[in-house]
This record gives structure tokens, C-alpha cells and sequence, in this order.
């Protein structure tokens, strides 16, 4: 088991916290690769609803590891062992929350793109700088940044390294919260619990649309839409929500 992460399941959310702060929480393929065998494990674990991933109290990440990075060839880089992690990362059906403390770049960056709620503290900065070292973001960085802060400031991040703050992240409508430093996790873990209440495959079709409605021509999407609507309307637990609120009692969700 790595200990480069701080994973722990409670009350329907599992919150791994990357745990390596001596290096800024550099992102190595040990720590990806304990990222995301704990993201398969939650995958199938009824008994998780929810997923929040944070880093220590001063940084999120700081981007991949450099040291390991630099060895790394062009036959490494065709063969990339990480891309299977950032897979199961993608593919995890649940909600996924980042909360994030101090600097988000790189990898790191990467890593919150793949969260479907973002909580930043105050002194946060999310940044591309991959450009500053010769190369690119190689893990959605040029892909998904554009779709959620708008093609021109996601080119300015990528293009000049630059990173942009927590209060620009909030206006830019990439970060739902700012709070003051240090109280992200405990925001981002308040958000988890009210998801971690709800119907979970409910939760799982309506987290399947709306990463639809990132990367889908909008027909396709309301079709897709629809079809996952019909998927929950043929539930218990749609049946056990609205006969819950006609008997004025709440509701009791089995997940079928
Ligand atoms: N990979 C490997 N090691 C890293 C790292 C990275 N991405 N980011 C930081 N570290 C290491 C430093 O080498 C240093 O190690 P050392 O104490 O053994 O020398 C340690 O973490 C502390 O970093 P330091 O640079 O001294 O901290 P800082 O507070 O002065 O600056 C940053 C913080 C994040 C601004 C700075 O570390 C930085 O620019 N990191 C690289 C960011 C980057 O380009 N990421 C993209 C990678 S693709």
C-alpha cells in the first residue's frame, strides 16, 4: 500500500488525501497508480456514494513528479504506464469533489479537471506551467480546461504557464466555493454528505450527463439525457422519492 496518499472511507464518502508534502505533493506514477486502484475499489463499493480528493493543508499538487518525469523517454511516453490510471480516474462513475489548498498545477491541475466539483481555498492557484519546462499538458489539460474557463483564458494558461487565482477560478465558474484557507475540505466534505443522501443511481446517471454535456454536440446530449431519465424513472428508490414527499416523510434510498 502507498503512502503517498491518506485514503479512508466514512459515512459514504471516500477522501484520499495526497500525502507527500515534502515534494509538494508531486504527482509520481506510485501516487497516480494508488489514486486510482483506490477510485476501482470505490468503483464497487456500494458503500461509496461520494469521493473527495485534496491534498495537505498548504498544496494540492504541484504538478508530476519532475524528477521521475526527466528519465522519462519517448518510448516511456508511447508506453505510458500512467495512462491506464488517468483512465480509471476518468471512468470513476461517481460524484468526484476536489478540494484544493494552495498551488493546483500540472498533473495536479489535471487531477481537479477530472472532479465534478471544485472547493478552493483562498490562496489556491491552478495553473498549466508544462509549457515552461518544453512541453504540454498531456492528461486533459488542453481539453477539458477550455470547456470549463472558456477557450481564451484556458490558451493564456496553457500558452504562457500563467496560473490564475481562486477568486478568478470562482468568477470563471471553474470553482463552485472559496473559502478561507484551510476550511475547503471541510466545505467540500459538507457538499459530499448531502450527495452521499441521495439515491445513488440517480446520482450515477445525472453525473454521467453532465460530463456529457462537456464533450457532446447538445442533440446528442439531450437525447443522451433522456435515455439515462427513462434509466432512473424505472427505479424503486424514484418511486420510494416522490411517495416520500407526497406521505410528508423523507425517503429511504436502497440504491435499486
Ligand atoms: N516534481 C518534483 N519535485 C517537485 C515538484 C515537481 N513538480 N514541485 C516541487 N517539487 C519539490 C522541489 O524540488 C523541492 O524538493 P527539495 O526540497 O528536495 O529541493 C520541494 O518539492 C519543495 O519545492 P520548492 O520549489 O522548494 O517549493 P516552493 O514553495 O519554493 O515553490 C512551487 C512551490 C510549486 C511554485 C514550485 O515547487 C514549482 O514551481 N514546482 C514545479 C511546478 C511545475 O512546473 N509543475 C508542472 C510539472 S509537469
Amino acid at each position: 500500500m502507498s503512502t503517498l496518499i491518506k485514503a479512508n472511507v466514512q459515512d459514504g464518502i471516500l477522501t484520499i488525501a495526497l500525502d507527500r508534502p515534502d515534494k509538494k505533493n508531486a504527482v509520481n506514477r506510485e501516487m497516480l497508480e494508488a489514486i486510482a486502484d483506490r477510485l476501482r475499489g470505490a468503483e464497487i463499493d456500494d458503500n461509496v456514494r461520494v469521493a473527495v480528493i485534496t491534498g495537505s493543508e498548504t498544496v494540492f499538487a504541484a504538478g508530476a513528479d519532475l524528477a521521475e518525469f526527466q528519465k522519462y523517454t519517448i518510448e516511456t511516453i508511447h508506453r505510458d504506464p500512467r495512462l491506464e490510471c488517468w483512465r480509471a480516474i476518468w471512468a470513476f462513475s461517481k460524484p468526484l469533489i476536489a478540494a484544493v489548498e494552495g498551488y493546483c498545477l500540472g498533473a495536479g491541475s489535471e487531477l481537479m479537471l477530472a472532479c465534478d466539483i471544485i472547493i478552493a481555498g483562498a490562496s489556491a492557484k491552478f495553473g498549466q506551467p508544462e509549457i515552461n519546462l518544453g512541453f504540454m499538458p498531456g492528461a486533459g489539460g488542453s481539453q477539458v480546461l477550455p470547456r470549463r474557463v472558456g477557450s481564451s483564458v484556458a490558451a493564456h494558461m496553457v500558452l504562457t504557464g500563467k496560473p490564475i487565482s481562486a477568486p478568478h477560478a470562482y468568477k470563471l465558474g471553474l470553482v463552485l466555493d472559496v473559502t478561507d484557507d484551510g476550511a475547503c475540505l471541510a466545505r467540500a466534505m459538507e457538499i459530499a454528505g448531502e450527495i452521499a443522501q441521495k439515491a445513488p443511481l440517480a446520482i450515477k446517471a445525472a453525473v454521467q450527463a453532465l460530463r456529457t454535456a462537456r464533450e457532446t454536440p447538445l442533440q446528442s446530449g439531450m437525447m443522451m439525457e433522456r435515455r439515462l431519465y427513462e434509466s432512473v424513472f424505472a427505479t424503486e428508490d424514484r418511486l420510494e422519492g416522490m411517495t416520500a414527499f407526497l406521505e410528508k416523510r423523507q425517503p429511504i434510498f436502497q440504491g435499486r
